[in-house]
């Protein structure tokens, strides 16, 4: 049970509710058990009609008990089970969202969601319900096998027993297959819910590039599949139903055949047959539930292994114990000798050195992939770097408290990345406490989104996303403009955030920029020039290295890389406004 040890206390913290369950399965065992015998004794005593009118009636009792007590027991069992779900799902949820970026990059989405959904629900059932299934078998066997004793001669109950231990063994050697199977069926539905999925979101590019037929056609293969394995599983299930049944009826047949022959000798009476019959009826169920349950085993242990993965994951980025964090933050930068790269074998940024003063302006540009937004992560502390490379306010960013530092950052991300919430929701993100509609009114006019956003059916309270509107490239970039905006940092990042809006747009969103960021740090990060000319520094990156570094005008007279491209998109502009 080691393999456990990490899940156990999830279940461990509701053990009143699974010890009391745990009793009641016992109690309505004994109750179970007890009735047969009570309406043995009716059977061999037909003509002792107080006898058998008092033993109708605590049947009757009993029956009546026992269900109330059965359903006691459920939902004390299942509703422990369902309480550690939950904690055990929130553990996750809160590990996940301390783990960083790397992790991420190693672990699909989809994979992670499936252990958070099926490797969780196959725990519970081994550990909640499945414990149920085998209490049962674990109290009622042995005084089954007991009460049968004193009625039958041993090799009676011997015969009788041994088609039943049978229904265990076949279970417990089918129910791994079963579960591959079915898992197997869940993996082909997950392939094709991906699909649709990607299809649907994607439908404009499948329509763009005529790709109907072949998506059809890659549909159908995923489609075979899908029926293959349901069929298969189809046919796993058939066959253990088969073989269960088989085993009950050969328990049957045997009582009637064994019995029949103790009835000649006289010790076997027609109440015994009952009794007999009764018992491997209600104990059939329970055997099936022993031999899926240590089937369960393996899959659960697997499950078991795939979340401690998550749980032992170790965030890549180590904060400080106790953090710093600047009374009065002015946000300067001082980069020294910083190289990096996500793998060790292949370096992305190469000794950078650069200083920028707090409430300065820092223009980025270059090629794309030149390492331009991997440089802004490192800066916000997203992927581990070494000591003495970065400092902000004169602290090494090693030394800085994550909400400290979280605090000091408004991010616009590259990918202009928004929640499926309202616009108002989207805008808050950032702040603790919500900002008042005016505020936010106030912070969407100076990211040039206002206007727009009036013409939204529902105003600021639009959702955004599949349900909702969805937001021109540029809308959203202005967005997340206004979200780290309202996020009221020192240091202010653009990555490539005012690609997607036309150049009078851009002109009037720099314009107000520069208002809003008075006594701020700000980092701009664009392809094109115009947006960086009027900063205090401008570094060109090309392939993670500095290679022109200086304001606007000095770069233009060096007639580099900076130069050229400058040329270049003035010629392209003059040739749009013609
Ligand atoms: N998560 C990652 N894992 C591995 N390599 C990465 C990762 N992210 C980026 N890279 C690589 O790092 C290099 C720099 O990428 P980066 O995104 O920083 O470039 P960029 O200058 O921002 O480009 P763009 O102008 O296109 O946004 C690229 O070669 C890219 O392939
Ligand atoms: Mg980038």
């Amino acid at each position: 049970m080691s393999r456990f040890a990490r899940i156990l206390p999830f279940f461990w913290r509701y053990r009143a509710r699974m010890g009391a369950g745990l009793a009641l399965v016992g109690l309505v065992s004994i109750a179970e058990l007890w009735i047969p015998l009570l309406l043995k004794e009716a059977i061999d005593h037909p003509h002792d009609l107080a006898r058998v009118r008092d033993l109708v009636l605590l049947v009757l009792a009993l029956g009546l008990g026992s269900g109330v007590l059965r359903f006691l027991q459920r939902w004390y069992l299942v509703g422990a089970s369902r309480y550690a779900e939950r904690d055990l799902k929130e553990a996750l949820f809160e590990k996940l969202t301390r783990l960083d970026p790397p992790f991420f990059h190693q672990n699909r989405s989809g994979d992670l969601l499936s252990r958070a959904t099926s490797d969780v629900e196959a725990l519970r059932m081994f550990l909640g319900p499945g414990v149920m299934y085998i209490a049962k078998p674990i109290v009622a066997v042995p005084i089954a096998i007991a009460l049968l004793l004193r009625e039958a001669p041993w090799w009676v109950v011997l015969v009788v027993g041994i088609p039943l231990l049978l229904i265990a063994v076949v279970m417990r050697r089918l129910s791994p297959r079963l579960e591959q199977d079915s898992l197997a069926v869940q993996e082909s539905l997950g392939a094709l819910s991906d699909k649709a999925q990607e299809n649907f979101s994607g439908q404009r590019v499948v329509k763009a590039f005529g790709r109907e037929e072949a998506e059809c056609a890659a549909w159908s293969g995923l489609s075979e599949t899908y029926l293959e394995r349901n069929l298969a599983l189809a046919r796993s299930r058939a066959r253990l139903g088969t073989l269960l049944s088989s085993s009950r009826d050969l328990a049957a047949i045997l009582i009637l055949a064994v019995g029949g022959m103790a009835m000649l000798g006289a010790d076997f009476s027609a109440g015994d047959y009952f009794l007999f019959t009764s018992y491997v009826g209600q104990l059939y169920w329970p055997l099936i539930a022993i031999g899926w349950w240590l089937g369960m085993y393996h899959r659960a242990g697997a499950a078991a292994k795939r979340l401690d993965a998550i749980f032992d994951a170790v965030p890549a980025v180590q904060w400080p114990a106790q953090g710093q964090e600047p009374a009065h933050p002015r946000g300067e930068i001082e980069v020294r000798q910083l190289s990096f790269g996500y793998t060790p074998e292949r370096p992305v940024l190469h000794e950078l050195s650069f200083h920028v003063p707090a409430g300065t302006t820092l223009g980025l540009v270059g090629r794309t992939g030149s390492g331009k937004s991997t440089l802004l992560h490192l800066l916000a502390h997203l992927y581990p770097l070494p000591r003495g490379t970065v400092a902000i306010d004169g602290v090494d960013l090693l030394d800085w408290s994550r909400a400290g530092l979280r605090r000091l950052f408004g991010f616009v991300p590259q990918d202009g990345f928004l929640f499926a919430e309202t616009i108002r929701e989207n805008l808050s993100y950032g702040r603790s406490e919500a900002p008042s509609l005016e505020e936010i009114v106030r912070t969407a006019e100076l990211a040039q989104l206002a206007g727009e956003i009036r013409g939204f059916p529902k105003g600021y309270e639009t959702l955004v996303g599949e349900r909702g509107i969805t937001l021109s490239g540029g809308q959203r970039q202005r967005a997340c403009i206004a979200r780290a905006l309202l996020h009221d940092p020192k240091i202010l990042v653009f990555d490539d955030s005012l690609s997607a809006v036309d150049t009078s747009t851009e002109a009037a969103l720099l314009a107000t920029l520069r208002e809003v960021a008075r006594g701020k740090t700000t980092i701009i990060v664009a392809h094109r020039l115009s947006s960086v000319m009027e900063a205090d520094q401008i570094l060109v990156l090309d392939e993670g290295r500095i290679v022109e570094r200086g304001k606007h005008a000095e770069l233009l007279a060096t007639g580099g890389w900076y130069a050229k491209t400058w040329n270049r998109q003035r010629l392209e502009g003059e040739l749009e406004s013609l």
